[in-house]
């Protein structure tokens, strides 16, 4: 049982900046910051944990934060900085890298750092969905973009209109978990031969007009957005790089050698959905075998009510923690 020892985190700096971060108090209660202590933030977001972390830590403390888009990563350095050094900002310890969260071993190697705490929180931000330019939500007319790396050349555009039948069938199935997949891929494909498929209207109208998943208050075309916007992405295999290095990082770590986690960190992962839990709960279970880390929370941490309430993208949270092992050497 996680007892809260924070006023929920639906503060004004997080309603101005446009994302709300989940699972606010049982993050920080199960990191469990210590002044002075590094904290490695591998999706920055717009630094809603990070901030409540850096309060902890305090100006002896270091935060590194990660992120694949460059805006986010800029309006979180600046939030970050000043909750970790209030008088000084200037002077906070705090490291802004953009790129994929499986790159930071080399990156802190460079930086000659490593992690009391290292937190996950998986998939976009709020700013990011509701950013019809980005094309994530058929909530908004766009582009059908989605990608997170703005510099990556792959758009979902590009994969509604040129993938063969087959790909474009399996990718709904497999990362949307969508029924109707094969009859949805071959409405796209009759479509885009007559001409391309390029806003968010479009495709959800399209999915629309076959798909016979849920009604009511679940929109038919969510399944085929979650897939496409995974492929555009990878997300996957990022996810699944990220629990490779996190766990090369830990056997390390175990065997006394030199590694960018620390012995007695936290690392904590936040899923959205059960084709990213899935992989944490394996890597988790994994390492806890492997004796290189023990895991910490009995199962998943979701959302209180009144969590899930003010804020819904919570819904669908789901925290695992773990702490890596003393390590022979220490
Ligand atoms: C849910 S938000 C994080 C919110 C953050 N915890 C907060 O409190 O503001 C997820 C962030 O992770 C970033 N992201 C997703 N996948 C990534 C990856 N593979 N590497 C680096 N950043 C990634 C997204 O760009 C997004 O900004």
């Amino acid at each position: 049982m996680i007892r809260c020892v924070y006023p929920p985190l639906v503060s004004d700096e997080n309603t101005e900046l446009g994302h709300i971060p989940v699972l606010p108090n049982e993050v920080v209660e199960l990191l469990d910051p210590q002044k002075g202590e590094t904290f490695v933030d591998c999706t920055a977001g717009l630094g809603g944990h990070a901030a409540m972390i850096a309060e902890k830590i305090g100006p002896n403390g270091i935060i590194v934060l990660n992120d694949l888009d460059q805006s986010n990563l800029n309006r979180a350095k600046l939030r970050v900085a000043k909750a970790l050094c209030p008088e000084n900002p200037g002077s906070a310890r705090v490291h802004a890298i953009l790129g994929n969260f499986s790159e930071l071993p080399r990156k802190l190697k460079e930086l000659e750092l490593s992690a009391d705490m290292i937190l996950a929180d998986l998939g976009f931000a709020s700013t990011q969905v509701d950013d019809p330019d980005r094309g994530l939500s058929f909530r908004f007319s766009g582009p059908l973009d989605m990608r997170m790396d703005q510099s990556s050349p792959i758009t979902a555009e590009e994969l509604v209109n040129t993938l063969p039948e087959r790909e474009l069938a399996d990718i709904i199935w497999r990362y949307g978990e969508e029924k109707s997949a094969r009859r949805i891929a071959s409405k796209l494909v009759a479509a885009r031969e007559v001409e391309p498929i390029t806003t968010t209207d479009r495709l959800a109208e399209l999915v629309r007009s076959v798909s016979r998943g849920p009604r009511g208050s679940i929109n038919p075309a969510t399944k085929t957005f979650q897939a496409l916007r995974i492929a555009v992405n990878d997300e996957l295999g990022s996810l699944e790089a990220l629990l490779r290095v996190m766990g090369i990082a830990l056997r390390k770590k175990a065997q006394g050698e030199d590694s960018w986690i620390q012995s007695n960190a936290r690392i904590a992962l936040i899923s959205f959905h059960s084709l990213e839990d899935r992989p944490v709960k394996r890597a988790f279970g994994e390492w806890k075998q492997t004796g290189w880390a023990d895991p910490i929370t009995k199962g998943v941490i979701t959302g209180t009510e009144s969590e899930i309430s003010s804020n819904p993208r919570a819904r669908s949270a789901k925290l695992r923690v773990c702490r890596s092992v003393r390590g022979n050497a220490c």
